[in-house]
């Protein structure tokens, strides 16, 4: 099944690496927050592949289903069809396609693809995490002043304050703080020992929903920001290589 999802996720990059070196038409969902007609034509293309896979399942997409408040949490495909969407309308090439599917009410799959610099993600529960192939492992890195930690910044700006203190706080305490603006990848990353830590708030599901099987498949562990385990029903998290958790957690709740 992995593998069936991961030729659909592959194909579907061939959109995406079309338009990331095309003119695009961009649209506004929000101020800053916008959408490409490779981001719709990315989500159809998927929706119907995964539909004939999964007839039973429901499926939420961010260009579908962005205005969505509650989401169902078993039996679902979250697909985010361009992870990255500001990057891929100015050239970055740090754009994912993301797809998680939770056949029960944790995770099953994850598979995300970046296919400008055509690195694939893929995870099952219970069977390991892989790039390209390969098993991934997260990071050794046992003290936050030697790590390096990832995050990324809500569209909405109501909060910066409090997120503000958070990164003062946290650049002092590592050895540097990076915002790459894909978190499907940011998650990969982690999975795969770059990053060893990454935090964010007002996640949607279809940013997280993939990379939380990543990263717990290839050692690492997921929690919402209060330290409490992650199974969806929150729209912040922190994904580290285990080992950092708790030196992260006193970290934030100093600032509260
Ligand atoms: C965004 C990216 C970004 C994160 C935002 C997301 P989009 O997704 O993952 O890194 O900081 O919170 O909304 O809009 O590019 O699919
Ligand atoms: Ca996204
Ligand atoms: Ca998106």
């Amino acid at each position: 099944m992995l593998k069936q999802i991961s030729d659909i996720v592959i194909e579907a990059g061939e959109i995406v690496k079309k338009g990331f070196y095309s003119e695009k038409d961009i649209k506004h969902k929000g101020e800053v927050d916008l959408v490409t007609e490779y981001d719709v034509k990315t989500e159809d293309f998927l929706k119907d592949r995964l539909h004939k896979l999964f007839p039973d399942c429901t499926i939420v997409g961010e260009e579908s289903n962005y205005n969505a408040s509650d989401y169902p949490t078993e039996h679902v495909i979250f697909i985010d069809p361009i992870d990255g969407t500001t990057n891929f309308v100015h050239g970055v090439p740090f754009v994912g396609i993301s797809v998680g599917i939770m056949t029960e009410k944790e995770g099953r799959y994850g598979v995300v693809y970046n296919p400008i610099l055509n690195e694939l993600y893929t995870a099952e529960t219970g069977m390991g995490a892989f790039c390209n192939g390969q098993q991934i492992k997260v990071s050794t890195t046992a003290t936050l002043i030697n790590s390096l930690i990832a995050t990324g910044f809500p569209y909405e700006k109501d909060n910066l304050p409090y997120l503000m203190k958070i990164l003062e706080d946290v650049l002092k305490a590592t050895r540097g703080i990076r915002r790459a603006g894909a978190a499907s990848l940011d998650l990969c990353y982690t999975a795969r020992g770059i990053y060893d830590l990454y935090y964010e708030t007002r996640l949607k599901p279809w940013d997280m929903a993939a990379g939380l099987v990543i990263v717990r498949e290839a050692g690492g562990i997921v929690t919402k920001l209060d330290g409490r385990y992650h199974d969806m029903d929150s729209d912040d998290l922190i994904a580290s290589n285990g080992l950092l958790h708790v030196e992260f957690l006193n970290l934030l709740n100093e600032i509260k």
